[in-house]
């Protein structure tokens, strides 16, 4: 560290020794360094770290900004798919420090990294890394298939596009800054050129109110009240980290996400009477107090928010509604206009982690799907199942024990 910035106060100072220890602790093996845990960030440096038993990006807080990137593999080769997350692996633990990708050659070649996130800082980036299950079938990995990875089943209403749907391998890419998020997918991209092709992506974004307040949606209702607490450790291993009995061992420490590409009639929405939208979600927009409940997090009602209200129909808080419950840590994506009808086109893209999307998304959105209000408003138009892989420990690589 140069001679220290003079307006830098103390804890700043210290800080940034920290973060340097962090980083080369990254290259050197330890585990666990310094302040950085897979759930919290250095302050200075905005680092997230990359290692851990899971991956980050799951448990962490949510950024403001997503880019989701999906891609097929272009071969049938088990060795190309090692490759890839290798490659992955590498770049990522750099990309997630604030540190360009690696391998500059002599000035004569393009640089190895595109450049443009020069100065800015790790913006608690996570990339988080999944893969699917065609890619396992077409590399010959088909036996090791857990059983919790499959499609859903057509649900009533489902406008399923293959051009927002599917994938062998995907990528969440969470930040604070955009340009972040965008740096690290374009170079990933960049780097399995010639094994992978980029798919469909999305990006999304999260406004974040002071105060830990909860986040809306664009239908303007807090979104998240209710969700699992990521902090929560016994829950999450409860509803989302995949065990080593589950079925396939080698996912010990995974996910399973379930994405869904939900596009949302927002001027319909917006000629909407309020009282019809807050029975419809079964909460007050004004402060997201369940209907009959006067603050946010008071019990629901069942009676009082309505049986066929979005929150009862997902959460009926009946028998074996607690094991069912998944952690849904998706965003709000708008993108261009939609030309035939001169209307903006907005939605909500749903990201939510699950031990077994069998048990859990398929019974809820069965439910929604055959009676939520919200169906008039909106519609399924991507669809995808990922195996979001066991962390990665110092020296380790992505998908380490699926290819052992
Ligand atoms: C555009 C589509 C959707 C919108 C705008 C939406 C919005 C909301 C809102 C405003 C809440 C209440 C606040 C909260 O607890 O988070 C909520 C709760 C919830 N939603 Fe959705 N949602 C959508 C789709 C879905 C889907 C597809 C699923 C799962 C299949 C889902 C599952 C849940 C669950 C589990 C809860 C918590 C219920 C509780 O425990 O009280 N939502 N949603």
């Amino acid at each position: 560290v140069s001679s220290p910035d003079p307006g830098l106060s103390r804890r700043q100072i210290l800080g940034r020794a920290g973060a340097v220890g962090a980083v080369l602790a990254v290259g050197g093996g330890a585990f666990g360094a310094g302040r950085l845990t897979a759930a919290d960030h250095d302050e200075v440096t905005g680092q997230v770290a990359f290692h851990g038993p899971h991956q980050a990006g799951i448990v962490t807080p949510q950024q403001d900004h997503l880019l989701f990137a999906t891609y097929d593999l272009l071969d049938t080769s088990r060795a190309d798919l090692a490759k890839v997350l290798a490659l992955w692996t590498a770049a990522a633990e750099r990309l997630t420090a604030g540190r360009p990708v690696a391998g500059d050659l002599p000035d004569a070649s393009p640089p190895a990294d595109t450049g443009e996130a020069g100065e800015l800082d790790a913006s608690r980036l996570t990339l988080t890394f999944g893969i699917g299950a065609g890619a396992l079938e077409r590399v010959g990995l088909g036996s090791r298939r857990p059983p919790q990875l499959v499609d859903p089943p057509h649900f009533p209403g489902d406008a399923l596009r293959p051009e927002r749907s599917g994938g062998d391998l995907c990528v969440q890419a969470c930040a604070d800054d955009p340009q972040v998020a965008f740096h690290a997918v374009r170079n990933l991209t960049r780097i399995g050129r010639g094994i992978v092709a980029a798919r469909w992506s999305q990006a999304g974004f999260l406004g974040k109110p002071g105060g830990g307040t909860t986040p809306r949606n664009l239908m303007g209702f807090r979104d998240g009240s209710n969700n699992l607490d990521p902090s929560d450790a016994a829950r999450m291993d409860r509803n989302v980290w995949a065990a080593a009995g589950d079925g396939a061992r080698w996912m010990a420490g995974g996910s399973y996400l379930v994405v869904r590409a939900i596009d949302i009639r927002i001027e319909a929405w917006d000629r909407t009477p309020l009282a019809e939208q807050e029975s419809i979600f079964g909460r007050h927009r004004a402060n997201g107090a369940p209907l009959g409940a006067t603050a946010e997090h008071d019990p629901v009602d069942v009676g009082k928010a309505g049986a066929d209200a979005h929150i009862v129909l997902a959460n009926p808080r009946a028998a074996g509604s607690e094991d069912e419950r998944i952690l849904r840590r998706g965003y709000n994506m708008a993108d261009g206009v939609d030309q035939s009808f001169g209307q903006l086109r907005a939605g909500l893209f749903f990201l939510a982690y699950q031990r077994d999307p069998r048990r859990q998304f398929v019974p809820i959105q069965t439910r929604l799907a055959q009676n939520d209000g919200l169906n008039e408003y909106i519609a399924h138009r991507g669809s995808a199942v990922f195996a979001v892989l066991p962390g990665v420990r110092p020296g380790g690589t992505l998908g380490g024990a699926l290819l052992a």
